[in-house]
Formats: structure tokens, C-alpha cells, sequence
């Protein structure tokens, strides 16, 4: 169905950021395996978290939601984990299923893996060749596309392997999988991706090394063998949900936009640390902390913003923001460009293609790259007036919704169903702050 953004003159308001993604997929998959019974709160209730939730369940954890936002899960401990009843549906989350990947790998079970028409087109290959060199056997295709099924043995051997992408996924899944292999499993990092499966895991009781090598280098290490024990955590807030608030308010005419409880971990600011080198000023505040992570409430307004070509140091820590910064960039003076982002080909869209198609759509020159995009900043709200064909992707959906918010006409979407995969109160949040989305 189609949804409509329309311009609004202001928009203000606070808002807490909604449970971070990441962490709350690895808060249920970590508490699933430990031993004893966790408690979170202010987990993440959005589709692809609760699809981890239920595959958890269905390999043999205890996993309650006991209220808004706060779940208890008892995990299996010794037992380990089973082989589930019926295939594990990870809808369309390509972090529930890679992540979950490399953790059944360690356990003696067979499980059939799916998803949605989204997640069944998305490389599981780099998740598979390393997890073969440490021992797993599967159903895939050549391609590695889902459905396939995963048996694995148990008898994981460590590895040290030095993932071809910047991906903490592959990173992740690898990690997960040498919490039961024989050895220590080494994973060299040419270029650091988000770090909260290391985070979290120490916070569980294990032990993990993170050396820092030549440059962004780092190597992560974890002796096989080690067990959790249940925690008792807070979810941080999104960064990259509180991204598309913070843009809104830099875009509005009349922006004043506060958000509060986000996480700050350096890598996954680089949106923020683009942003300011756009011409935002933001303001950030030290609140607490949660899940051994630094929390911050920032502040956004109303600013002249410049295009800049994103130094791809930055790329990692903002690989899910391109779509918010492709609208920054459609209002900023001069021409924004993005190189060294070949993995945003392989995200729930190719988002190369649908973040150029959402700008042209919209009266605002862009063109694609093979590693990224260039945009022609129009200098101040942009045409408006397009249709955005989003394709099942949520970051599509809620970028071209906040372009609607300032540019000259009104931005359409053709659906907005999946947003509820990662931010299930966005179009109310956004409501919050002024802004007028409706299904008409
Ligand atoms: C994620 C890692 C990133 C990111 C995704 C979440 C994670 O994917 O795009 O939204 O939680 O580990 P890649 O590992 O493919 O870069």
C-alpha cells in the first residue's frame, strides 16, 4: 500500500531511541546458550529480532517476553543446543540467520534454514566457506542461497581466517562457531566492523583478545571451549535508527530534534562523524551506559549542509546509513560521493541501485558507481513529487519518508510493512516530532 510524506514546516520533539538491532539479536542468541536465565530490557521487538527469539526457542532455549521490551531467556547450558521440530524462519534478517549460522555450527543438531524473498537472494557464502574449513556440512547451491540445511557434528576445528569483506557478520558467525571448536580461532580484520559480538561476549564471561595490527587492522582471538553464564542487561539505543530522526531534524526548516539513550561505539558513528563534516552541528551528551556500551542523547537542527565525499575510513561504521545520507546529500550544496561501499550491492537490496532510483524519483541527480554513488546536491529541499519502489527494504522506506518531510512535494513509498523488521515505531515516532505520513 502506499504511504505519503508530505512537507512540514517544523519539526520538533524528543525521542528515545528504539533498542539497538545488533545487540539485541546477539543478547537473545548469547543468553540462549548460556547457562542460567538472563534478563534484558529494552530489547528490540522488531521482525527480524523476534525471529532470532523463536529460533532460539526452537533449538531448545527458554525465551519469554515478560513485558515491553524485557525478555527473559534461560539457556541451555551444558545441554546445548537440539535439533529444531521445523525449519528456523529468519523472515527477512540477514543478521538472525548468519549469526545463527555460525552458532549451530557448534552443536551437534540438523536444522533447514529460510527466509523471505529479500534474505533467499543474499550471499550466505561468506558465511559457509569458513565454517566448511571448520568442519560444517550443508545442503547450499553453488550460489549459497537459502533454503538450504546445516548439519553439523560438533567436531569444529579452529581456524584463523581473515574475512575478504568488511563484515561483522562473517566476523560474528566465525566467533560464534569457535566458542565450541577445538583450538583458538583467529579472525584478522583488515578494516574494523561494528564490535558488539566481542563486547557482548565478554560481558557473558568469556574470554576474547583484540590486538591492534598495522593501520585499522585488528586481530580478534577466542579459546574454543569456554561457556557463558547468564547476564542481566540493557539494550542500547540505535544508532541507525536514531540516524533517520537526526537527519529529519537537520532537513526540517524548523528542526530541533533530540534523541535520547544512543549508543556510541565508534564503530558505528560514522554517520554522525560524516554529518558534522557535512556542516551539522550536533549536539551530544554523555548519559549513561548499558551492555557495556556509552550512551549519548544528541540533538539535531536546522543546517546548511555541504556534499563531501565520504572518506572511506568512515564506511564501515555507517554501512547501514548510505540511504539517510543519500537524502542529507539530495539537500546539501555541491556533490556528495561515496566509494568504497561495494557492500551496500548486497544489503536487503542492491541499495547502490534503490538509493539512486530514490533520488532520481525525487527531481535529484545521482548516478551510480560499482563501489557507491555520487549525488548532485540541490542546495535546499529537492523537487519531491516521486513514487519510491522500495523493495522489501526498511532503509529504503524510512529515508525517502524523511525526504518527504522537507522537500518541495510530497514523497510516496509503495509500501511500508517491513519497517517493522528494524524500527516497528518509526511512522509513530516521526508523528511525534510533526512530521505527516499518511496511507493516503
Ligand atoms: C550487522 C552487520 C552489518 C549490518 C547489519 C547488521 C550485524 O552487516 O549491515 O545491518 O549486526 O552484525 P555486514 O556484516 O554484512 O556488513
Amino acid at each position: 500500500m502506499v504511504w505519503t510524506s508530505r512537507p512540514v514546516s517544523r519539526l520538533q520533539g524528543i525521542i528515545r531511541a528504539p533498542g539497538d538491532k545488533s545487540c539485541s539479536h546477539r543478547a537473545l542468541i548469547m543468553g540462549g546458550i548460556a547457562s542460567g536465565t538472563s534478563h534484558f530490557s529494552g530489547l528490540l521487538e522488531g521482525d527480524d529480532v523476534l525471529r532470532t527469539g523463536a529460533a532460539m526457542a526452537a533449538l531448545g532455549a527458554e525465551v519469554t517476553q515478560t513485558g515491553p521490551g524485557l525478555w527473559q531467556v534461560t539457556g541451555t547450558g551444558e545441554r546445548g543446543l537440539t535439533s529444531p521440530a521445523a525449519p528456523l524462519d529468519f523472515g527477512n534478517s540477514g543478521t538472525g540467520s548468519r549469526l545463527m549460522m555460525g552458532l549451530m555450527a557448534g552443536y551437534e543438531l540438523s536444522a533447514e534454514l529460510c527466509g523471505d524473498a529479500s534474505l533467499s537472494a543474499r550471499p550466505m557464502n561468506r558465511i559457509l566457506a569458513p565454517l566448511r574449513l571448520m568442519g560444517l556440512t550443508d545442503t547450499a547451491k553453488p550460489d549459497g542461497r537459502l533454503p538450504f540445511r546445516l548439519t553439523s557434528t560438533r567436531a569444529l576445528k579452529a581456524i584463523t581466517y581473515a574475512p575478504p569483506q568488511a563484515s561483522a557478520q562473517v566476523k560474528s558467525a566465525i566467533l560464534l562457531a569457535g566458542l565450541n571448536a577445538q583450538g583458538t580461532t583467529i579472525i584478522e580484520e583488515a578494516k574494523p566492523t561494528r564490535d558488539h559480538t566481542e563486547r557482548m561476549l565478554r560481558g557473558f564471561g568469556v574470554e576474547i583478545g583484540v590486538t591492534r595490527g598495522a593501520g585499522q587492522a585488528r586481530t580478534i582471538s577466542l579459546v574454543g571451549g569456554q561457556r557463558l553464564s547468564a547476564i542481566e542487561a540493557a539494550i542500547p539505543g540505535d544508532p541507525s535508527s536514531a540516524a533517520f530522526l537526526i537527519a529529519a531534524g537537520l532537513i526540517s526548516p524548523d528542526g530541533n530534534v533530540m534523541v535520547e539513550g544512543v549508543m556510541s561505539n565508534p564503530t558505528r558513528s560514522g554517520f554522525f562523524d560524516l554529518a558534522e563534516l557535512m556542516g551539522a552541528r550536533l549536539g551530544a551528551e554523555d548519559t549513561d551506559d548499558a551492555a557495556g556500551e556509552r550512551l549519548i542523547d544528541i540533538q539535531s537542527g536546522s543546517a546548511a549542509l555541504i556534499g563531501r565525499s565520504v572518506p572511506e575510513r568512515l564506511v564501515p561504521a555507517m554501512i547501514d546509513e548510505f540511504p539517510i545520507l543519500a537524502v542529507l546529500a539530495a539537500f546539501a550544496t555541491g556533490t556528495t560521493i561515496v566509494t568504497g561501499a561495494e557492500e551496500l550491492r548486497v544489503k536487503e537490496t542492491d541499495r547502490v541501485k534503490a538509493v539512486v532510483d530514490m533520488l532520481r524519483a525525487n527531481g535529484v541527480e545521482a548516478e551510480e558507481r560499482e563501489d557507491g554513488f555520487a549525488v548532485q546536491g540541490y542546495g535546499g529541499p529537492p523537487p519531491g513529487g516521486g513514487l519510491v519502489e522500495t523493495r522489501h527494504d526498511h532503509r529504503i522506506a524510512m529515508s525517502a519518508l524523511v525526504m518527504g518531510t522537507a522537500s518541495q512535494k510530497p514523497v510516496s513509498v509503495d509500501d511500508v510493512s517491513m519497517i517493522a523488521t528494524s524500527y516497528p515505531d518509526f511512522l509513530g515516532h516521526m508523528a511525534a516530532l510533526g512530521a505527516d505520513i499518511s496511507d493516503s
